[in-house]
C-alpha cells in the first residue's frame, strides 16, 4: 500500500495551488446521466478513485463512460440492468445515489445497502422513506434494497416529504427521482450544500423543473417525457479541498498561499473560524488568499450542515488548533465516530482528550514525527497536514484513502514547498 512520506521544513507554505472539481458534486452528476440517454459531457471532473469506482458502476449499469479526467463522457450504451452489486457499492457509499435515477427511470432497482463505514453507521433510512412517499415499495432482502415503482413497476408520483435530519445524498436522490416523477415534489428540511445546489442547476439544464435548490424548501415537477436531455457542464470548484489547502497554509506561521479557483461564499463557516485563530483570509476574484502572520489561537467549533461548519473540515481544523495556543472545543454533531485522527495525532504529541462527541484540545509547541494511519479521507488529510509541523519524517499510511478524495495532492504539496514524496508500497 503507498504511503505518504513528509519532512519537516521549517519553512511557511508559500505560493499557489489550484483547486479541482468537487468528488462530492461530480459523483450525484455521474449518477444524474441515468437520467437521460443521450450523451453528456463533464468537465473539471477530478481525477480520483471514487470517480473510477462510479464509471465502473455506470458501466455495470449499461452505460458507456469514458474517463479521460479532468473530461467523462457518459452515452446510452447497451440495456441498463437496473442493479447496484455489494461489490460496488461497499467499495464507496455515494453509489447508492443510483436508486433514485434507476426507479425513476426504470420503475424498479436493486441497489445494495451500503452498509456502515469508518465514521458512523450512516443510515439511508430517508432516502427510502422519501422513495415510498412517492409510491415506491421498498424491500429489503439479504442486505438489498429492492424497490419497485407503483403498481409493479410504474412511474412514481410527486410528494411532499419531510427529512427529519437534512442528508446530503438522500436529498440528491429524491431530486433525481422527483424529476422524473408525474406532478409535483415538494422536499422540506433539504440539504443546503452546495453540491445539492449544483444538482440543481444539472437537472434543470436537463430540462427538468427544479426550484429553490440550495435552500431548505425544494419545489420539483417532474417531465412527462420519461427522460431528460443530455448535458455538457464543468463541476464546481472542491470546497473541502480548498478548505484543506487553507487548514494546510496556516500551520506554519508565515504562510502565504493563493487558494485558486475556490469561492470563499461555500466556505464562510470555516472561514469565520480561522480568522478568529488569528488567521488572515480574503477573497481574491474566484480565489482565497491565507496569511498567517501570527501566533494561533485557540477556538470553539461545531460541525452543523451547510452553512455551519463542515463535518468533512472538522479533522484538518483539529489538527491546527492541535498547535494553537490555549484550548479549543470541537464538536462532532454529524457523525458518531469521526474522531479516528485523534489518536494519531496524540501519537505524534497532540494533547486532546475525548469526551464523547467532544474533543478537547491543548494547544502544544511541537509534533512529532511518526508512522500514522487513518481509516478515512478527511481524518487521512488531517494527519498529512499535522506531517507538515512535525519536528522529524512522519509517514502517512494506507493513502488509499486519500486517493479517493484528493487529486495529486502530494504534487500540490510539493508546488507550496512542502518536502512530501509517495513511497510505493509502504508497509501496511
Ligand atoms: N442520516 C440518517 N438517515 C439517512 C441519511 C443520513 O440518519 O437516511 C444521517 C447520517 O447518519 C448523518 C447525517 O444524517 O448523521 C448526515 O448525513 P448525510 O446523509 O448528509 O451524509 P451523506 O450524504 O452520506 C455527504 C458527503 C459526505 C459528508 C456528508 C455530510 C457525499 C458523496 N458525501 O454524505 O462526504 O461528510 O454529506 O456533509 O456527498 C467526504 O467527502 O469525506 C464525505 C464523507
Amino acid at each position: 500500500m503507498d504511503a505518504l512520506r513528509i519532512r519537516p521544513s521549517s519553512k511557511p507554505l508559500t505560493g499557489k495551488v489550484r483547486i479541482s472539481g468537487a468528488k462530492n458534486a461530480a459523483l450525484p452528476i455521474l449518477c444524474a446521466t441515468l437520467l437521460s440517454d443521450g450523451a453528456s459531457h463533464l468537465r473539471n471532473v477530478p481525477r480520483l478513485r471514487d470517480i473510477e469506482t462510479t464509471a465502473a458502476l455506470l458501466r455495470f449499469l449499461g452505460r458507456d463512460v469514458r474517463v479521460d479526467a479532468p473530461e467523462v463522457h457518459v452515452a446510452a450504451g447497451s440495456q441498463v440492468k437496473p442493479e447496484a452489486p455489494y461489490e460496488l457499492v461497499k467499495q464507496m457509499r455515494a453509489s447508492v445515489l443510483v436508486l433514485g435515477p434507476l426507479v425513476a427511470r426504470f420503475g424498479r432497482a436493486k441497489v445494495s445497502l451500503p452498509g456502515g463505514c469508518a465514521i458512523g453507521a450512516r443510515p439511508i433510512d430517508q432516502h427510502l422513506k422519501g422513495l415510498e412517499a412517492m409510491g415506491c415499495t421498498i424491500r429489503l432482502e439479504r442486505g438489498y434494497v429492492m424497490a419497485e415503482g407503483p403498481n409493479g413497476g410504474g412511474r412514481l408520483k410527486g410528494a411532499e416529504v419531510v427529512f427529519d435530519i437534512p442528508t446530503v445524498t438522500g436529498t440528491e436522490n429524491l431530486m433525481m427521482a422527483a424529476a422524473l416523477a408525474k406532478g409535483r415534489t415538494t422536499l422540506v428540511n433539504c440539504a443546503r450544500e452546495p453540491e445539492v445546489e449544483e444538482l440543481g442547476r444539472i437537472l434543470n439544464k436537463m430540462g427538468a423543473e427544479v426550484n429553490g435548490a440550495g435552500t431548505d424548501v425544494m419545489h420539483i415537477v417532474g417531465t412527462d417525457r420519461g427522460e431528460l436531455a443530455p448535458f455538457d457542464h464543468a463541476i464546481i470548484p472542491d470546497r473541502i479541498e480548498a478548505g484543506t489547502y487553507m487548514v494546510a497554509a496556516a500551520m506554519i506561521e508565515g504562510g502565504d498561499v493563493l487558494v485558486e479557483g475556490a469561492e470563499l461564499s461555500d466556505l464562510e463557516a470555516l472561514a469565520m473560524k480561522m480568522r478568529a485563530a488569528g488567521v488572515e483570509i480574503t477573497s481574491e476574484g474566484h480565489n482565497i488568499r491565507v496569511k498567517r502572520t501570527g501566533p494561533l489561537r485557540g477556538v470553539n467549533v461545531t460541525t452543523a450542515p451547510h452553512p455551519g461548519f463542515p463535518t468533512d473540515m472538522q479533522a484538518q481544523f483539529l489538527a491546527l488548533m492541535s498547535m494553537a495556543k490555549g484550548e479549543s472545543v470541537i464538536t462532532e454533531t454529524i457523525f458518531e465516530n469521526r474522531f479516528m485522527h485523534v489518536p494519531e495525532l496524540q501519537r505524534m504529541g497532540a494533547s486532546v482528550a475525548l469526551r464523547g462527541n467532544t474533543a478537547v484540545v491543548q494547544g502544544v509547541n511541537r509534533l512529532y514525527g511518526a508512522a500514522v494511519m487513518a481509516t478515512d479521507l478527511r481524518a487521512s488529510a488531517s494527519l498529512v497536514i499535522a506531517g507538515i509541523v512535525a519536528d522529524d519524517e512522519t509517514e502517512v499510511r494506507r493513502i488509499y484513502h486519500l486517493d479517493r478524495g484528493y487529486e495529486r495532492i502530494e504534487e500540490k504539496l510539493h508546488g507550496l514547498g512542502v518536502d512530501v514524496e509517495r513511497v510505493k508500497g509502504a508497509e501496511a
